[in-house]
């Protein structure tokens, strides 16, 4: 059943929401975005006021609030006890805090429940799903149909993400957001609790020279061969 699930993992800025979004409306698949559940977590945390590194507050909060999310790749979206936070998420702040915040091993467990939820019923439907984020391939669904880890140079990370930012109304910093994006990946890597890392049986892509048009191509055709 779980062949049904494609796993894309990999650090921020290889184009992974891009392309998944593409990749799972091609497929005719669901499509679950990970991050923007680590990332609308961190929004709760950081609007009662706790510090991202509080474990014992940041459990708390993120216990009590209801996470909604829209699996639809044409509009995916997330709710925060029924409010819609798809754009909020994606500023400095949470940006700043989310890592913090994701390293607390039981905010991880409480997500991943929930995720392997949302992909149980994703998979009763035709279609399957494509879920992005960090540790799909390695914790999330080890048995997951495909399993590909996104990576690209930090400079081609860093520019993506900046020419996002700015596409989507935001300041765009390149300086600011190559550091970020080193930061991130420096905690991201180094926590103990489901670091980021490519599963032994994951493709591994390195999309610095790629489109989205060129990565997609070479998903499609992993897809395929996969059966
Ligand atoms: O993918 P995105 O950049 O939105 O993810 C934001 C943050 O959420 C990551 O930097 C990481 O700290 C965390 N995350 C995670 N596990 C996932 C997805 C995201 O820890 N599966």
């Amino acid at each position: 059943r779980l062949r049904g699930v494609v796993a894309l993992d990999g650090p921020s800025g290889t184009g992974k929401s891009t392309v998944s979004r593409k990749l799972a409306s091609a497929l005719g698949a669901s499509y679950l975005d990970t991050g923007a559940m680590y990332r609308a977590v961190t929004l709760a945390v950081l609007r009662a006021q706790v510090g991202p590194s509080d474990e014992a507050e940041v459990v708390r909060v993120v216990c009590g609030v209801e996470l909604t999310m829209g699996t639809d790749p044409e509009r995916p979206s997330v709710l925060l006890d029924g409010e819609d936070v798809g754009q909020e998420i994606r500023g400095p702040e949470v940006t700043a805090a989310v890592s913090a915040v994701s390293a607390v091993a039981a905010v991880r467990e409480l997500l991943v429940a929930h995720q392997r939820e949302l992909i149980g019923r994703a998979l009763a439907e035709p279609g399957g799903i494509v879920v992005e984020g960090r540790d799909i391939g390695t914790v999330v669904v080890p048995d997951a149909g495909l399993k590909v880890y996104l990576t690209a140079s930090a400079e081609a990370r860093a520019q993506r993400r900046t020419a996002q930012d700015i596409s989507e109304g935001r300041a765009g910093d390149l300086d600011r957001t190559h550091a970020d994006v080193q930061r991130r990946d420096a905690l991201d890597s180094g926590r103990t609790v489901a670091p980021l890392r490519k599963a032994d049986d994951a493709l591994e892509l390195d999309t610095t020279d790629l489109d989205v048009a060129g990565v997609l191509e070479q998903l499609h055709k992993h897809v395929e061969s996969r059966g």
